[in-house]
């Protein structure tokens, strides 16, 4: 449908997009360098010059070299509001007071560009309706995984397809932890601690190691993908910090390497052909032959299932100021486009409206790492509980401890609720000493 508000006329060839500049931390400070730089490329790219007018920042007389002092403020919602600003970039992070200015933009009638994943994944529809209803554009593609073309290749390049599922290792902090885990056999906590001292693990790791910076990543792509709204709190989120040593040298010899996914899926029902959504974020066995395995170090990588394109695999940084600033200023050229030429880029539609599967439906193979005792028809009673849930075994793997033994049980195909009622009834076993983990298996 298309109304009046939404027809966009554009400033004309060769006229300056103003651009005001929200936030100049790492980000910030490349977004204003590379665009200072490389100026006259963007004039060609974008059809006339994009020209920053203001910067906003907390504290204005912190000495910032190389940018001109009358750039500066501390009130961004004047700067926001002023005439000559036709684009909004935010680059501050948190939710609240970035929310507060870029509904200000938005609804002042300027496009915006945005790397916030925090915000998105949790006001994409009042952001996306703010945008629809004043005919500007809202980009944020570096909300994940930075230059990786995440956002870009779900809204534009796959708008054709149809996708069936997304996993995605999209937090470059865990995948280093994991990886320093697996290939130096260092403890969890040792392997954080690395990863701070080398500046990618922050000082408070817990949205990183606890995966809400990956379940934000998950809602983002979810509702692009199956163009359904997704926020984060739908998103099933589970973090790293429980993966021990253990865990990892008992998939590392079942032939898998233990990834933190993002995986979005498109569920069809077999029997009554019902659709919906799923978004979940937690420790998975990715198959050592699989392309996710072999993303080390704090490299991010989305591996795509679509109907028409089959798999598709898109790997790089996913974090740091240069990648993050070539996405933001990808978006930035895009959206100044729009301004100078008129239209608008395609922009948020959940007009799938699918329902949330309940997490509890979802089905998945399990890995269970058990300690047992050492004795006779221990195997026939653990193997009774799968088999009393209808749950089959694919492999089940014994070593001898001293006085126990640890068993390594991996299911076919299971709901997660079955799962569930299975660890109960097996720690209800007297010969079953601990359920050590249980681990997902995917991609
Ligand atoms: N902290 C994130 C990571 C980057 O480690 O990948 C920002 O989302």
């Amino acid at each position: 449908m298309t109304s009046q508000a939404q027809v966009r006329t554009g400033k004309g060839e060769g006229e300056t997009v103003g651009v005001a500049l929200l936030g100049f931390g790492t980000v910030g400070a490349e977004v204003y360098r590379l665009l200072g730089e490389n100026s006259e490329a963007f004039t060609h790219r974008i059809g006339g010059p994009a020209e920053i007018r203001g910067i906003a920042v907390h504290n204005k007389n912190k000495q910032r070299p190389g940018v001109p002092a009358e750039l500066l403020t501390d009130d961004a919602k004047s700067l926001v509001l002023r005439d000559d600003i036709d684009l909004v970039v935010e680059v501050i992070g948190g939710i609240d007071y970035p929310r507060e200015l870029v509904l200000t933009a938005l609804n002042a009638g300027k496009s915006v560009v945005t790397a916030n994943k925090a915000l998105v994944a949790a006001h994409a529809d009042e952001l996306a309706e703010a945008a629809e209803n004043s005919a500007v554009d809202l980009y944020f593609e570096a909300a994940v995984a930075a230059a990786i073309p995440v956002v870009g290749m779900l809204r534009r390049s796959l708008a054709g397809d149809q996708i069936q599922r997304i996993s995605g290792i999209v937090n470059g902090t865990t995948n280093f932890i994991l990886d320093a885990m697996e290939s130096t056999g260092a403890s969890y906590e040792d392997a954080l601690a690395e990863a701070t001292r080398l500046g990618y693990a922050e000082a408070d790791p817990t949205a990183d190691v606890e995966g809400h910076d990956a379940a934000s990543k998950a809602a983002i792509m979810a509702s692009l993908g199956f163009h359904t709204r997704v926020k984060f709190e739908d998103v099933h989120c589970e973090g790293i910090s429980t993966i021990t040593a253990d865990d990892i040298e008992a998939a590392q010899e079942a032939g898998y390497s233990i990834k933190l996914l993002a995986i979005c899926e498109h569920l069809v029902n077999e029997e009554t052909g019902e659709e919906s959504v799923n978004a979940r974020v937690h420790p998975t066995l990715v198959p050592q032959e699989h392309p996710l395995a072999s993303v080390n170090k704090s490299f991010n990588a989305i591996f795509v299932e679509a109907e028409a394109a089959g798999e598709l695999m898109f790997y790089g940084n996913g974090a740091g100021g240069n990648p993050t600033a070539s996405a933001v200023l990808g978006d930035l050229v895009g959206a100044s486009r729009n301004i100078i030429h008129g239209g608008r880029a395609p922009g948020e539609n959940a007009y799938a409206n699918l329902p949330l599967a309940d997490f509890g439906d979802v089905r998945t193979c399990f890995h269970i790492n058990m300690e047992v005792a050492d004795r006779t028809g221990v195997l026939a009673a653990i193997s009774n509980v799968f088999a009393d849930h209808d749950v089959s075994l694919r492999t089940v793997r014994q070593e001898d401890g001293e006085s126990t033994a640890r068993l390594i049980v991996v299911t076919h195909s299971a709901q997660e609720r079955v799962l569930d009622a299975i660890v109960t009834k097996l720690g209800e076993l007297d010969d079953v000493k601990a359920v050590n983990s249980v681990i997902r298996l995917g991609a």
